[in-house]
């Protein structure tokens, strides 16, 4: 199995990829880090522990950033993932807490437990991965790989014509996680909008889940609402899923490699920007910028399939 540490803001979405990694027999699932993002980070940590509650399952969930390193913070839209991050349906109490260490340290301690083995994979704004990079540099060296769910390389934004929303809440972050030299793949709006899971999927992953399904389902039917109002379809992008998808199915994506960047401030703040391996440009910076992949394209139909395979 892949070792991971998966590093969240739940989030409706980011609920259905924690079923994902709780329940796949070829995840090790080491702990959950939470961050601000779509809700405030409290309530991002309420949700982990909630959604571990309901799997049976004893997982760390350490927390981890309150806000982004240098802009001031966003207060998250309620109308997308709600006001409580699960749809706003009525949650049962939760009986466990966190782990006394933060994110960024429970990081650093579990990769430098297990050298060269521990995939990182990101499906918020990525600043605990910035913190944990500013506490021991050579992470970079030490992880196996970084995915981050997030950005956009053709595809263009959701908050801001150029911006992706994990991009956009961090932006000062992501430049660092994105440009710090570790193997790293982005998987972004160019497949996770190929991605719709509809309604036929969700009834199989609510029959098959039990009590977490239950809580899958409801909020779902919140961000269902929402995605019809903002891109006319019926079903939900499953962003976050599609990031494990790419770990666990890689074979269900066509990637590329390249140089890549965010932009920090202006109008493009949040953008993504790439520079394909091998391209010349006469500003030398974007050679020397490591490389990393990006997805490109992915089988939209199957990803969602594998999706509802897995938990249904
Ligand atoms: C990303 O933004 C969040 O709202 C989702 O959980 C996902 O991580 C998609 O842009
Ligand atoms: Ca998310």
């Amino acid at each position: 199995p892949h070792p991971i540490i998966f590093d969240t803001d739940p989030g409706v979405d980011d609920a259905q990829a924690i079923a994902i990694a709780l329940r796949h027999p070829e995840i090790e699932l080491l702990g959950l880090t939470t961050t601000y993002g779509n809700v405030d980070v409290e309530t991002a940590t309420r949700n982990a522990l909630l959604l571990c509650q309901l799997a049976e399952r004893t997982v760390p969930v350490a927390q981890g950033a309150a806000a982004p390193m240098v802009k001031p913070r966003h207060p998250a839209p309620a109308h997308i993932h709600g006001a409580n991050g699960l749809g706003d349906i009525p949650l049962p109490a939760v009986s466990g807490s966190p782990e006394p260490r933060s994110a960024p340290q429970f990081i650093v301690d579990t990769v430098n437990a297990r050298p060269g083995e521990i995939t990182l994979v990101s499906v918020g704004p990525v600043g605990n991965l910035a913190a944990a990079l500013q506490l021991d540099p050579q992470l970079v060296d030490k992880v196996k790989r970084v995915v981050v769910m997030g950005g956009s390389i053709r595809e263009g934004g959701n908050v801001t014509p150029v911006a992706e929303a994990n991009m956009f809440n961090d932006p000062h972050a992501a430049a660092r996680v994105l440009t710090a030299g570790w193997p790293l793949t982005l998987v972004g709006l160019d497949v996770t909008h190929r991605c719709v899971l509809g309604p036929a999927h969700m009834a199989r992953i609510a029959a098959g889940q039990g009590a977490l399904g239950e809580v899958l389902a409801g909020s779902y039917a919140f961000y269902r609402d929402f995605y019809r109002d903002f891109l006319g379809i019926d079903g939900c992008c499953p962003h976050d899923s599609c990031a494990l998808a790419w770990l666990l199915r890689p074979d269900l994506f066509t990637t590329a490699p390249g140089h890549l960047t965010v932009t920090t401030h202006g109008d493009a703040e949040g953008q993504t920007l790439f520079a394909p391996e091998g391209r010349a440009f006469i500003e030398p910076r974007w050679s020397r910028t490591p490389l990393v992949e990006v997805c490109l394209e992915t089988d939209g139909p199957a990803v969602v399939e594998w999706i509802a395979d897995t938990l249904g």
